[in-house]
């Protein structure tokens, strides 16, 4: 060649398994440019949610939570905390000490909410909450104290400040009439007046609401200052970043940073997913309590993965591509695939016998071959999930790191949530792809360990610091 070619400079180096590592490779390469493009919408979506003049017809709402701080570490003192997100409501008694930085629960009470209270009225659901709230005070002695409370509620809220907090819209299932424009903490204050003193003399004293990733995010902050995203995946998906307050146009002031609630979520419900929605994600979304709202959150959540892969199931055996193409009545029925079936199918060393055992509760002819292919179902849906998320996170990590000028951001991410948590390998494959997504930042993830009770206490406990430290 050098004889043939003397104008050119070869030089030839041998390939190790070039086939299998190449194809490697070339996928890594794809995935990582599809990626890329919903990073560039997501960027741009964020930049949208927190223009002054943009973000009322922002998909991904970029709220101002009123946290301006993380734990420094000096916070100290008992709170109760309240806590709202899902089918369950908590009441804990919480105690910040400040010598050992810890956060301890000193008692806690949970009650159901019913699916009749989640579509009910917004008085039925407060007075719920309310009597709960009498039955925790009144059960643990706390009728003489006033502590200040932590309220986790983990919907979108247009907060003005700490202690008030303006329901946008309900998601993940609830739809109670009444609430939505309307302030939670004033709907709990009335609920507790309505008690009337007879039945319950305890009185509210100040207020802090928190979305449950700010709470994850304060909560994680207490033992890793680094910490500055919160992340959720678990019945919904959501994140929160300490946001430079000279970007945050609708909060006056330009100091300082200021904690932001994505609801990333929303992302989407413009239509910017179009060329990424499948027919399936569609059906999901039209025959939910919610049409069009949080279309990215139906893409990746643990209320919506179970109900992914049913769909996805039923339209393999349509096309005879499973089940020897026979109908089950039990899998044509809604709800009947919930998501932690797709954790136990994926478990690495029991997950055929587990989608065996599975397969025959639903009443389906399986055989070898069918149980595999729903492993691989169940692997495509949760891997989406996992490589969506990983997207919307370097996004974020990203902006982070140019927001403050660095080559290169070293940061902590407080994380909670049952797909996180129980999936068995979901966390794996989202921290791997934002490496490749966001090469620039290094992001370690820490577990959450009861984020929304411990972190509602934590910003109560910031905020009375800041508080003092205003006085001093
Ligand atoms: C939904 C809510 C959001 C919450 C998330 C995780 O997306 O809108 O506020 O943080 O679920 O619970």
């Amino acid at each position: 060649v050098r004889l043939l070619a003397p104008d050119c400079d070869i030089t030839f180096i041998l390939s190790q398994d070039g086939s299998g590592k190449g194809a490697a490779m070339v996928t890594a390469v794809a995935q990582r440019l599809a990626l890329q493009s919903h990073l560039d919408l997501l960027m741009k979506d964020l930049i949208k949610g927190l223009g002054k003049h943009s973000h009322h017809k922002a998909a991904v709402k970029m709220l101002p939570t009123f946290v301006r701080s993380t734990p420094d570490g000096t916070e100290h003192g008992d709170f109760l905390a309240l806590d709202l997100g899902g089918t369950n409501f908590r009441v804990l008694h919480v105690r910040v000490l400040e010598e050992e930085k810890v956060v301890d629960i000193l008692g806690s009470q949970t009650c159901s909410i019913s699916q009749d209270i989640m579509l009910g009225t917004g008085e039925q659901l407060f007075d719920h909450i309310a009597a709960c709230l009498a039955d925790f005070i009144s059960s643990q002695n706390l009728k003489e104290q006033t502590l200040p409370l932590g309220f986790t509620f983990s919907f979108p809220c247009e907060q003005k400040k700490i202690d008030e907090s303006i329901l946008i819209r309900w998601t993940k299932g609830f739809n109670c009439s009444g609430v939505e424009g309307r302030d939670i903490v004033q709907l709990l204050k009335e609920a507790v007046q309505r008690r009337g003193v007879s039945e319950c003399d305890f009185t509210i004293g100040s207020v802090a609401m928190v979305n449950d990733t700010v709470g994850t995010m304060m909560s994680c902050g207490y033992r890793d200052q680094s910490c500055e995203i919160g992340l959720i995946i678990g019945t919904g998906t959501n994140a929160c970043y300490m946001e430079e307050m000279r970007n945050v146009k609708r909060v006056e002031g330009e100091d300082g940073r200021m904690c932001i609630n994505t609801e990333w979520g929303g992302f989407g419900d413009d239509g910017t997913l179009e060329n990424i929605i499948t027919d399936i994600d569609r059906t999901i979304d039209q025959t939910s309590i919610k049409p069009g709202v949080h279309i990215f959150e139906k893409m990746i959540s643990g209320m919506y993965l179970g109900e992914l892969v049913r769909l996805l199931l039923v339209k393999l055996t349509e096309q005879k591509l499973l089940f020897k193409g026979q109908r089950s009545t039990t899998l044509l029925t809604a709800g009947t695939f919930p998501t932690k079936f797709i954790s136990e199918i994926e478990e690495p060393l029991s997950g055929l016998e587990n989608a065996k055992r599975i397969l025959s509760s639903l009443n389906v002819p399986y055989d070898f071959v069918d149980a595999r292919i729903v492993r691989l179902v169940c692997d495509t849906v949760s891997s989406r999930s996992a490589r969506l998320c990983a997207a919307a996170l370097a996004t974020v990590a990203n902006r982070i790191r140019v927001n403050r000028g660095l080559k290169h951001l070293k940061t902590t991410v407080g994380v909670d949530g049952t797909v996180y948590k129980k999936h068995p390998n979901f966390s794996d494959e989202l921290q791997a792809m934002v490496r490749l997504l966001a090469p620039d930042c290094d992001v370690t993830f820490i577990l959450s360990q009861d984020g929304s009770g411990k972190g509602a206490a934590m910003v109560t406990a910031v905020a009375q610091r800041l508080a003092l430290q205003s006085h001093l």
